[in-house]
């Protein structure tokens, strides 16, 4: 890695040990409803139908899918660069005595074998990643035959200024009318950070499609996550209902 990706990414780890105890309190991050957690069981069953999978969570963040990929009956191991957001991670799964193995770890460059996991996934990654491409070929060399790399992610700013003006429309109504820091719950980047991310407003679909091929997957499908984001959007405050309408989904690719 060169000094200027070690240092990209030591900023990065900072923001998120920052973020990290107030990360699950937004809607969107954290699971807050049953009807939320069924909605994310029923889309994963539908991806990946068989149990006791090995599963490798890159970004796995405070757990909060590791934790569920656990309860759905697999052998989870979470890794992340922010040893605060794991902290909490650790926490929550003692709190739930779930068996689940988190680990400091670069998604980028992961230090497991090759052909070791049934399920390489990724929620909310590849937007802060200095390099995309290279982690998704990564993840796939540690697939074994018919594994699957399994990515959820969206773009929240595609650079207009429609984008632009309903974001910062959702935060003031966050700040003025509801009274609530817009910010909690997110790591906020400054422009800096952000012009060494390709992806620093959102990974495109089409692009991240091509990182899946690039890995050398087939079978490549996309699912809109619709129950999902219904569940989560009764539970947000106002402002952020008035931005979550940009794209969002969930790709798979099988080796
Ligand atoms: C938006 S959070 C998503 C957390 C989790 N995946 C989720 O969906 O709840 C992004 C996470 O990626 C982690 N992260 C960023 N760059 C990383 C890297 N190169 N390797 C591992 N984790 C990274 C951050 O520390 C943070 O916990």
């Amino acid at each position: 890695m060169s000094s200027s990706e070690i240092q990209i990414k030591e900023m990065v780890a900072h923001k998120w040990d920052l973020a990290s105890e107030t990360f699950d309190t937004h809607a969107g991050h954290g699971i807050q409803s049953k009807k939320e957690r069924d909605a994310w069981k029923y889309a994963f069953l539908k991806v990946f139908p068989e149990k006791g999978l090995k599963i490798l969570d890159v970004g796995c963040g405070t757990g909060e899918l590791s934790l569920l990929f656990a309860e759905m009956g697999h052998e989870v191991t979470g890794i992340d660069i922010s040893r605060k957001m794991l902290k909490t991670a650790e926490s929550k799964a003692e709190a739930c005595r779930a068996n689940v193995t988190f680990e400091e770890g670069d998604a980028e460059n992961p230090h497991f074998d090759a052909s070791s996991f049934d399920i390489v996934f990724s929620r909310h990654l590849l937007w802060t990643l200095p390099n995309p491409k290279k982690a998704v070929v990564n993840w796939g060399k540690m697939l074994r035959k018919d594994g699957k790399v399994v990515i959820i992610d969206g773009v929240w700013d595609n650079g207009t200024l429609a984008s632009r003006v309903r974001r910062n429309a959702g935060a003031l109504v966050t700040l003025l009318v509801e009274r609530k820091d817009p910010k909690k719950g997110h790591a906020g980047y400054s422009d800096e950070l952000k012009a060494q991310l390709p992806h620093a407003g959102g990974a495109p679909l089409e692009k991240v499609k091509e990182y899946l091929s690039s890995a050398g997957l087939e079978n490549i499908r996309i699912f809109d996550l619709k129950d999902v984001r219904k569940a989560q959007k009764e539970k947000m405050p106002l402002g952020e209902r008035i931005v979550r309408s940009h794209q969002y989904y969930l790709i798979c690719g099988r080796k």
